[in-house]
């Protein structure tokens, strides 16, 4: 496994792979792997890629002034051995001035999708990534890249640059990789106190929680909001936003009378978790197995 540094080593690479005829899947992430980063490169090759990249970028222009962006976890020989290991072809680790050239002032804006969510408590972040995704984009040229889920508005605004932006790759959205308890894999759990990690847990029960309050009947969103609010408090979490939305637009949902998303944002101790998940109205458009209707 080669790791580049140089963006026109990565380029030449990828240029030649597809020159052969292979299909080159895209990973982008930050490092600090876990089993939910490796799961996106088995999804590469499950849509079929032959060649998988994986970048290793903490990107600067995605954090906030008063954000983690130093404290970030970083691991490179640990996160070169996972990928040694499950068979990745080439690791991206650029240097930020390798992404950013001295004097960059060119980003990539989305007018409505960050106007929601994580893009309210983090003016700017959407911002850099998306500049960053376009970037890599470029450098890559991947035929296909795989995101998680369980950054859904990411997912979002990816799908929408790529689409906006005539990009030539095709975004591929991977379900979220949990722990055997339900806490959603993440680099930043490892900011968590074993006793954090327990709280933690609050976010997956509140999701599960209203998922059951969904399957039940309930359809009114601000009750469900209140009681995953409430759980998230009584386990010692600081929440920063719990929303119902609308799994396109992202925009808000008063009434569960189709699949839509629950997610949510919660300090526990100095790390802020995101998770979310779909809520499924009993006879809504996926549970349409009516009786009757089974041979
Ligand atoms: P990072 O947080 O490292 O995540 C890299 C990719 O892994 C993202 O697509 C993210 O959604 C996915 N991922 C993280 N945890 C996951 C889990 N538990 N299950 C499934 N997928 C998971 O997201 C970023 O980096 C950055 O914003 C990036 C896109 C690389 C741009 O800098």
């Amino acid at each position: 496994m080669h790791i580049e540094r140089e963006p026109e080593g990565v380029r030449a690479a990828s240029r030649a792979w597809r020159r052969s005829g292979e299909c080159v899947g895209f990973v982008p992430t930050m490092g600090a792997l876990h089993a939910g980063h490796l799961a996106l490169v088995d999804r590469a090759r499950a849509e079929g890629a032959t060649r998988v990249i994986v970048s290793i970028f903490v990107n600067p222009t995605q954090f906030g002034p008063h954000e983690d962006l130093a404290a970030y976890p970083r691991d490179l020989e640990g996160d070169s051995d996972k990928l040694r290991a499950i068979g990745v072809d080439l690791v991206f680790f650029p240097s930020v001035a390798a992404i950013y050239p001295d004097g960059a002032e060119t980003f990539v804006t989305l007018d409505r999708l960050p106007e929601h969510l994580c893009g309210l408590s983090r003016p700017g972040h959407f911002r850099g990534v998306a500049t960053v995704v376009t970037v890599l984009f470029n450098l890559v040229e991947p035929d296909i890249a795989v995101f998680g889920e369980k950054d859904f508005q990411q997912l979002r605004v990816i799908q929408k640059l790529v689409r906006d932006l005539h990009l030539p790759v095709r975004i591929v959205g991977a379900p979220t990789h949990r722990e055997a308890d339900g806490l959603a894999r993440s680099s930043r759990n490892a900011y968590l106190s074993a006793s954090e990690r327990q709280s933690a847990l609050c976010l997956s029960a509140a999701l599960r929680q209203a998922q059951a309050r969904v399957t039940d009947g309930d359809r009114d969103a601000a009750t469900l909001i209140a009681e995953m609010i409430t759980l998230c408090t009584d386990a010692g979490g600081r929440v920063d936003y719990v929303a119902v939305v609308d799994e396109d637009s992202l925009d808000a949902i008063a009434c569960i009378d189709r699949p839509v998303r629950a997610i949510l944002a919660v300090f526990i101790g100095r790390a802020r978790l995101i998770d979310n998940a779909r809520l499924v109205p009993r006879g809504g458009p996926e549970t349409l197995d009516t009786p009757g209707t089974r041979p």
